[in-house]
């Protein structure tokens, strides 16, 4: 059954010698999905996009388009838009000729391809732009050219890696707004590669996180920052602090659970795997999550640091955990070398098995 808009791999897998750039993913864009791929450098989301659009072939695997099996079509057949992080416009072509340049490829009558560039030049708010030269537009303009290019043939699929990281903050901040706000109008399904979680957070629907060439979670922004499923993504996205320890008892998945620290503190919160009586774990809780509480756990205050709207406090337990607290503005400010009692609602306190 054809599925238009929708991107997906299956087990794929793919090497280059003996390093394994991507190992056994998984992973399916909806139609007009914003997916983004989230991971450290080398962790191998080039390489899934290089397979999406045909410049690269899987070890094993399959690549689906459209609800296809597209594996071994070759580029050009895919219908897939590109954008890369720098931007390879024809120099000496103008910019409408540039956005054109793909309707040329497709043969469409040269009458027509001018009204449809002007068209897509209009769609990423650069109308009247089309006589000029790239080299007469900014950075960030001619990142847009390539992306009116890209979308000009009205693909389906849009393949996007780091489009934005060679900008600066301002200007990226706005074209993450632009991306969203022209996918949304457009209705497309948009692959969206980058290292910034930041970046993932604001503009994806759901974010695929990679390490290692694996995939190590796939969901929406607010299930991976609220319900990490392992340490890595709970310390990729956001910030966390992780206290080890050994469980108290057994716990079921999703039930309460009990770590008892070095000093023989002890640490509620929440199984994410099921733990033994005696297992290495590792509780992850988040900095906005900790509040000031009389019964809490001790821990000393190493350093605040005002920021404006509030003041983040490093502490340190007495069994060597550094962990964050936000204060907001207003409330009582702990000096360094004091000691504070803290801690949390243990829905938030996430408890993942092994750790140090
Ligand atoms: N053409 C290639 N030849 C050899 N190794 C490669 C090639 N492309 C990628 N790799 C390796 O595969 C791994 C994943 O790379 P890549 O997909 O570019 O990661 P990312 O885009 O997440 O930074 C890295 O270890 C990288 O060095
Ligand atoms: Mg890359």
């Amino acid at each position: 059954m054809t599925r238009a808009g929708e991107v997906a791999v299956e087990a794929l897998r793919k090497t280059f010698g003996r390093v394994v750039a991507v190992d056994d993913v998984s992973l399916t864009a909806e139609p007009a999905e914003f997916l983004a791929l989230l991971g450290p450098s080398g962790s191998g989301k080039t390489t899934i996009l290089m397979t999406l659009a045909g410049f690269e072939h899987p070890t094993s695997g399959r690549v689906k388009l459209n609800g296809e099996d597209a594996t071994w079509w070759p580029a050009h057949r895919r219908n897939i838009g590109m954008v890369f992080q720098r931007t390879t416009l024809f120099p000496h072509m103008s910019v409408r000729d540039n956005v054109a340049f793909p309707l040329k490829m497709r043969g469409v009558p040269a009458r027509e391809r001018g009204a449809q560039a002007d068209e897509a030049l209009a769609t990423v708010r650069l109308a009247g732009y089309g006589d000029r030269l790239p080299n007469q537009l900014s950075g960030g303009q001619q990142q847009r050219v390539a992306l009116a290019r890209a979308i000009v043939y009205r693909p389906p699929i849009l393949l996007m890696d780091e489009p934005l990281s060679a900008l600066d903050k301002a200007l990226r901040e706005e074209m993450q707004l632009e991306i969203k706000r022209l996918q949304r109008a457009l209705g497309i399904t948009v692959v969206f590669v980058t290292h910034d979680q930041t970046e993932a957070l604001t503009m994806a629907d759901r974010i695929a996180v990679l390490d290692h060439g694996r995939l190590m979670q796939v969901g929406t922004p607010q299930a991976l920052y609220e319900s990490p499923e392992n340490p890595f993504v709970a310390g990729f996205i956001g910030e966390t602090a992780f206290l080890d320890g050994v469980a108290e008892r057994s716990a079921d998945p999703g039930g309460p659970a009990t770590l008892r620290a070095a000093d023989g503190s002890k640490l509620h919160g929440t199984a994410v795997a099921a733990l033994a009586t005696g297992d290495t774990a590792q509780l992850a809780v988040r900095p906005e999550r900790i509040r000031r509480a009389e019964d809490g756990l001790a821990a000393e205050v190493i350093e605040t640091f005002y920021v404006g709207a509030e003041t983040a406090c490093l502490l340190r337990t007495a069994f060597g955990a550094q962990l964050r607290m936000r204060i907001a503005a207003g409330a009582d400010v702990p000096a360094p070398g004091e000691t504070v009692r803290v801690a949390w609602d243990p829905a938030h306190g996430r408890i993942f098995r092994g750790g140090a």
